[in-house]
């Protein structure tokens, strides 16, 4: 049986990390240190793992970045004054507000308080709305602009494909959507997103050239749901009981990756597939916050 090539999530971030240090080294001439602020609130384990990588990865490129931690039972109030003085302070170019944010606190607000120009998570709503409309000045949100570069620089033809993905969430799935049936170059794919109020999404997925799980239901894409030759891209991070780690438990994503395989044409791993993507676009949205410094 064939096996689905490997679409090297690393690699392939590992050359945008490559091209942003380039860009690093033209601001250092220019006097710039891009600058990324984080905040956190709340102790929600996983928050805090993606918080301390992409901090890491921050000092890597020579990127500033602080990290305000806030308590649980910060007001919305208060965060939203953080955000005012994050908004006018010139070291800072990005800012990031990790999700979830405790459910007392409207993440709409949150998001709608964070400057267009410094939102390099993409989700304020002049930045949606750019998207939408197809207008490149504004930031895309990481994850699915990695998945983007996953596809492209894999030589995935996206033109006129059947794009089939799973799961409606404002992060991944929605603006994932908009991407690839935008009418433009590395776009143009017939795009299907299929949620959990959708009819048989197995039939949808069997008719897709990209499938694209970001769901959140560990293992859900089976081999039976993929069409041979297809593109599969694993978005997932579901964490499961395990009672042979020594944590209890462990990772997997929302492809049933050892079964898909051999019948996908290119395959993400997972780990190692998106997630370094998401670092990387988030790094290159700072780095262009600062060249389009005020
Ligand atoms: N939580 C899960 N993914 C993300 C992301 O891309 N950005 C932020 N801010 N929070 C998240």
């Amino acid at each position: 049986m064939s096996t689905g090539t490997l679409i090297d999530g690393r690699a392939i971030a590992g050359q945008i990390q490559a091209e942003t240090a380039q860009r690093m080294v033209s601001l250092q001439v220019r006097g710039i240190q891009p600058g990324l602020a984080f905040v956190r609130v709340g102790e929600d384990a996983a928050s805090k793992v993606y918080v301390g990588m992409k901090e890491r990865a921050c000092a890597q490129l020579g990127i500033f970045s602080e990290t305000r931690v806030l308590p649980e039972t910060t007001t919305q109030a208060e965060l939203l004054a953080l955000l005012a003085r994050l908004n006018t302070d010139a070291r800072i170019d990005g800012i990031l507000v990790q999700a979830p944010l405790p459910r007392h606190i409207d993440e709409a607000v949150v998001y709608a308080s964070v400057l267009p120009t410094k939102d390099v998570d993409g989700f304020h709503p002049v930045n949606v709305g750019k998207l939408m409309l197809g207008d490149t000045t504004g930031f895309m949100p990481c994850t699915p602009a990695g998945v983007l570069e996953l596809l492209v620089r894999s030589g995935v033809t996206i033109d006129g494909a059947e794009a089939v993905i799973l799961g409606r969430g404002n992060i991944v799935g929605k603006p994932m959507a908009a991407i690839l049936c935008q009418k433009a170059r590395h776009a143009n794919a017939t795009v299907t997103l299929c949620h959990s109020r959708t009819r048989d999404i197995a039939a949808h997925c069997r008719r897709a050239d990209i499938l694209i799980a970001a769901l959140g239901v560990p293992r859900f894409v089976t081999a039976a749901m993929v069409k041979p030759g297809a593109t599969v891209i694993d978005v997932g991070v579901n964490r499961i009981p395990d009672a042979g780690a020594k944590s209890g438990s462990r990772l997997v994503g929302d492809v049933d990756f050892e079964a898909v395989r051999p019948v996908a044409g290119r395959i993400t791993p997972n780990p190692g597939g998106v997630g370094p993507m998401t670092i990387a676009l988030l790094l290159r949205n700072t780095v262009r916050a600062a060249e389009q410094r005020p």
